[in-house]
């Protein structure tokens, strides 16, 4: 029986893969490198110093880790420069009625979130008190796709994985879910989450009892 839905934040609560995007690419560019937008997917759901690496090395640029902290932590005030801005106008399409329906019948909500910036986000678009619990990358150790970040939400919960449904838009997150043995929606294309239970573009106009059956089909 499922009891509890768990959300990743950037990208299924609210837009803001974009402004980390943004921000990696102007790092990226002050450095004389850049990505792609595919490339980009590989950077979802991955923490900060991790993503770091990844862009170094697809950019062929060599850095000391205090260069790399610098930098980390340059890109860091860039994305805050944008989260700093947000509204609740930023919730995604669907998440809002979800979340309330799903405070209305009982049903658990956390967030599993690899991002230090998580609370702050989720206090400027003023839905922080839906949650009954946060694990976010200032509580983990290990990046998506390990499924630490759900494990623990599930502990805290009391719940066992197969009691909950996880929401990723990232291929890391997907993976992680599925490590930990929970059921999960992607949120975005098949073309690169198609492992997970289903696919969904938006959750807008989708009902709690037509997901549950959605992941159980599978
Ligand atoms: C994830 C994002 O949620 O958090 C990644 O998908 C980001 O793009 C990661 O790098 C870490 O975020 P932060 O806010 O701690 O730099
Ligand atoms: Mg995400």
């Amino acid at each position: 029986m499922i009891k509890a839905f768990i959300f990743d934040l950037d990208g299924v609560i609210v837009d803001t893969a974009k402004y980390h995007f943004a921000a990696w690419r102007r790092m990226a560019n002050e450095l004389g490198a850049d990505f792609t937008e595919k490339e980009n997917e590989k950077l979802k759901g991955v923490s900060r110093m991790d993503s770091i690496n990844l862009i170094l090395s697809w950019g062929g640029v060599t850095l000391s880790e205090a260069d790399k902290l610098k930098w980390a932590a340059q890109k860091n005030e860039w994305y805050l420069e944008f989260l700093n801005k947000m509204t609740p106008s930023e919730i995604l399409p669907g998440v809002l009625p979800l979340l309330k329906d799903l405070r209305k019948k009982g049903y658990k909500i956390a967030l599993g979130s690899s991002s230090k910036n998580a609370e702050r986000a989720l206090r400027k678009v003023r839905i922080f008190s839906y949650f009954n619990t946060i694990i976010d990358g200032t509580k983990t150790t290990r990046s998506k796709p390990d499924p630490q970040v759900f494990q623990m939400g599930a502990q805290r919960l009391r719940l066992k994985p197969e009691e909950c449904i996880v929401f990723e838009d990232a291929e890391s997150g997907v993976e992680a879910a599925l490590a930990g043995g929970f059921y999960v929606v992607g949120m975005g294309s098949p073309k690169n989450l198609g492992d997970a239970h289903v696919v969904y573009s938006s959750l807008e106009g989708l009902t709690i009892d037509s997901i549950i059956q959605a992941v159980k089909n599978k």
